[in-house]
């Protein structure tokens, strides 16, 4: 165990863990972030999925401790005063069944856009096909992010 300094939200964290304990478990067991959510934790399923530096990478497969000197954004963080246009468009379209991946869906959905902000359908697809909903609301999903594109 050791003493790492992380940038969570815009604020600066401690936390006391091993030098190869995912980043997921240091959001969700020290920091209390559980909006980030566990699904496979081998990188396969997006529900994990934050912003390392504005890019979407999957929590569950990075050890925090390589991103002391990392900008790191969660769901919690995303929007402070008022709903990212991720975020209204998924409420507009009423997106989630569940709601357990959503997190993921959003934590990518935000950073595909910043890349490219003015996507077609295929590019959209391409962009979320790997982030997995078991309600399957890929439609709603696909719908949203082109929404938010507009
Ligand atoms: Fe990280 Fe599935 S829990 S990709």
């Amino acid at each position: 165990m050791a003493s790492y300094n992380l940038k969570v939200n815009g604020k600066e964290k401690t936390v006391n863990i091993d030098d190869d304990t995912p980043l997921l478990w240091v959001l969700r067991d020290e920091l209390d972030l559980v909006g980030t959510k566990y699904g496979c934790g081998i990188g396969q399923c997006g529900a994990c999925t934050v912003h390392v530096d504005g890019v979407a990478m999957r929590s569950c497969s990075v050890p925090a401790s390589s991103l002391t000197d990392s900008e790191i954004t969660t769901i919690e963080g995303l929007s402070t005063e008022k709903l990212s246009p991720v975020q209204e468009a998924w409420k507009e379209l009423d997106v989630p069944q569940c709601g357990y991946c959503q997190a993921g869906q959003i934590m990518t959905a935000t950073s595909f856009l910043k890349q490219n902000p003015n996507p077609d359908n295929q590019d959209i697809r391409n962009a979320m096909h790997g982030n997995i909903c078991r309600c399957a609301s890929y439609n709603r999903i696909e719908k949203a992010v082109a929404l938010a594109a507009k």
